[in-house]
């Protein structure tokens, strides 16, 4: 059946030459997007929603997040707020959780905050394995994972657990714990930091993945100036993500490469950190993503346009480019193009704000702005 959105106040389709339309109108058939463009054109549809002037954008596209967990650290974001440091040892909590929940408690943990997000125009979403980091708990977070997620990643790779043998957990990350998680997900990660896993261990990792046909990306440069990003630009990754501190190298590298730069700008803000530095990025001709990051230590929400609006008040990006970061670059980062943009052929991923142009956005700062979401079509909520 055939929906045609009428009386779009402005139009973001994310694609060069439909540009951005005002008093516009879609089409949305079989899961995707069938016509875009100005409303006096628009073709008949079985059925018709006028949005009476409001702005639409394609959903958003969350390209990083950890969702597959249980327990809550409320108390070390309080030590936080009272000026104790992030570090990657709050990890651990979680993992004690996660291993004692049932595949149920994980399942329904997971689809509460993808429903969380979803409500807020989030209809493509990544999540991630590494609160498991035993054979078996790796494996049934991936399977979890698949069952709700657009996309999973294995971060088998996110902490040496507690007592173990840090080269002997890499041993086990890039061997049976790699073949356990295979079926379930497309990607693999490793978090570069200190604290966490060095250069030569995160390489072993990512060519352990990239030989099994899983594409990778990194977290690099979160806590400090690190090899994340030289790593993640030298395998050729999808993204490396946070590029809170960057060396001037990291974004020459960055700019020269089709690796995406993901900010994550809601962990900076939780985890008091400087915020990444779109500007240079964006200067310098690399390609930025915003995402949530959303997860129980570094950064406890689903909401991407708290990502937007941060990144336009506070990390000096334009509204358009927040948006297309948002939507288009998460996409890059996931090396999509069916999702991102509205025009023909894409995903029929629809967000109408209530307000009449997606400036609103940064200009209404925390003010709920989701007025409706179509996802592949069908309309949620
Ligand atoms: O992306 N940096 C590593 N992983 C997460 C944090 C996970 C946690 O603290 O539980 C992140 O910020």
């Amino acid at each position: 059946m055939a929906i045609l959105i009428t009386g779009i106040g402005e139009l973001t389709t994310n694609d060069p030459e439909l540009g951005r339309l005002h008093d516009a109108a879609l089409v949305l058939d079989g899961g995707v997007v069938a016509w875009a463009g100005p409303a006096a054109q628009a073709p008949a549809a079985d059925e018709r929603v006028d949005v009476e002037g409001r702005a639409v954008l394609p959903g958003w596209v969350d390209s990083h997040t950890h969702l597959v967990f249980a327990g809550d650290r409320t108390a070390e974001f309080e030590a936080r707020m009272a000026g104790k440091p992030y570090t990657a040892g709050g990890i651990a909590v979680t993992v004690g959780a996660t291993r004692e929940a049932s595949d149920e408690q994980l399942a329904a943990n997971l689809r509460r905050h993808v429903e969380e997000a979803a409500a807020q125009g989030t209809t493509c979403l990544e999540t991630k394995t590494g609160y498991g980091l035993t054979v078996a708990d790796e494996a049934r977070s991936a399977r979890i994972a698949a069952t709700v997620a657009d996309e999973v990643t294995y971060l088998g790779a996110h902490l040496v657990p507690p007592g173990a043998d840090p080269e002997s957990y890499v041993d086990l990350v890039c061997g049976e714990m790699l073949d356990a998680v295979v079926p379930h997900v497309r990607w693999a990660d490793v978090f570069c930091e200190t604290g966490a896993f060095d250069e030569a261990q995160s390489a072993r990792v990512l060519k352990a993945a990239a030989e099994r046909g899983l594409g990778v990306r990194v977290h690099g440069n979160q806590l400090g100036e690190g090899p994340g990003v030289r790593l993640a630009v030298e395998l050729g990754a999808a993204s490396v993500d946070h590029c809170t501190y960057l060396s001037d190298e990291d974004v020459e590298a960055l700019a020269a490469s089709d690796t995406v730069a993901t900010l994550l700008p809601a962990c900076d803000l939780s985890t008091r950190q400087p915020l990444a530095p779109a500007r240079r990025l964006l200067d310098a001709g690399a390609t930025v993503a915003l995402a949530s990051n959303a997860n129980p230590g570094s950064s406890y929400t689903t909401s991407m346009a708290f990502c937007v609006t941060t990144a336009v008040l506070q990390m000096r990006m334009t509204v358009a480019e927040a948006v297309w970061s948002a939507t288009a670059g998460g996409a890059r980062a996931l090396r999509r193009d069916d999702v991102g943009y509205l025009r023909p052929g894409a995903r029929a991923d629809v967000h109408v704000l209530d307000a009449p142009s997606a400036t609103h956005l940064a200009y209404r700062p925390g003010v709920p702005l989701t007025h409706a979401v179509w996802r592949r079509g069908e309309r949620m909520g």
